[in-house]
């Protein structure tokens, strides 16, 4: 059976343009602790094209998992206010911070993938039920369940490509840590996003199996797929198409 292509009906899908697959400018995020704030992105504005691949270098604790976070809608930039220029990420056009919630939803379900530095992974599923439950979570159950077959023999065909298709009935624990990634990027491609974020993908591997996740991720990009990748390590920056780096709350190209 050949496998299905995720849905893609809703309003993001129909705007594509010659323009950065997503544009954000003036991002601000303050962390409140009790009465202090923190403020952490002080006006960030970043352009990410169809197919490029851009690493975002900074100290740790520059904010960079905060912004990435903001790009992929897993949290919420500060509101507008009267004193700074109005914030916006326009993906395909679409300004997500003023997005419905079911166009904000379906960004998160089926646009985006997400890779982070601790894998993030379901415990008591299988590798490939790790997998396909993304699908479920993009569908929805109906969906799922009546595209099974077809959905699984996408999440082998991924399995495999990540170099686990020798794996998919083990669970995590089963996993080494450079394993244990794989599966979540086996996770994060199976929507087929227009963007993978990547959090620290390599930061809690020893150097070989960095390298060799690393390899993998030049080969997604090799394949036309669009990438940010976060690091605090200048050798992994330096695989990618162009380099940003998180200063003082701001971007600074290089
Ligand atoms: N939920 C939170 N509440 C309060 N402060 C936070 C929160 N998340 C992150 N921070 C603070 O924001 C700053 C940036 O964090 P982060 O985006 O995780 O940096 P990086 O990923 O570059 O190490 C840090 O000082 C961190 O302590
Ligand atoms: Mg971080």
């Amino acid at each position: 059976m050949t496998a299905v292509a995720p849905p893609k009906a809703s309003p993001l899908a129909t705007s594509a343009s010659d323009g950065p697959i997503l544009h954000a400018q003036n991002l601000r995020k303050t962390y409140k602790l009790g009465r202090i704030k923190v403020p952490v992105l002080r006006g960030v504005d970043l352009q990410i094209r169809t197919g490029q691949s851009i690493a975002v270098l900074g100290a740790s604790g520059s904010g960079k998992s905060t912004l990435l976070h903001l790009l992929g809608g897993l949290d919420h930039a500060d509101k507008p206010s009267a004193d700074a220029p109005p914030p916006s990420i326009l993906f395909k056009g679409t300004d997500l911070l003023k997005a419905s919630t079911r166009t904000l939803d379906t960004f998160r379900r089926r646009r985006v993938g997400f890779v982070f530095q601790f894998y993030h992974l379901l415990p008591e599923l299988s590798v490939l039920q790790n997998v396909t439950v993304a699908a479920m979570a993009a569908t929805g159950a109906f969906e799922y369940w009546a595209n099974r077959s077809a959905i699984r023999t996408r999440a082998m065909k991924l399995l495999e490509r990540v170099g686990l298709g020798h794996r998919i009935m083990h669970r995590p624990a089963e996993l080494s840590g450079g394993e244990r990634q794989r599966v979540a990027i086996a996770r994060a491609l199976i929507n087929e996003p227009d963007l993978l974020l990547a959090d620290e993908p390599t930061g809690n591997l020893d150097r070989n199996t960095g390298a060799s996740i690393l390899d993998l991720f030049s080969d997604l990009h090799r394949s036309g797929q669009t990438m940010v990748v976060v690091t605090h390590d200048e050798s992994t920056a330096s695989r990618c198409d162009r380099i940003v780096r998180l200063v003082d709350g701001r971007v600074q190209n290089s």
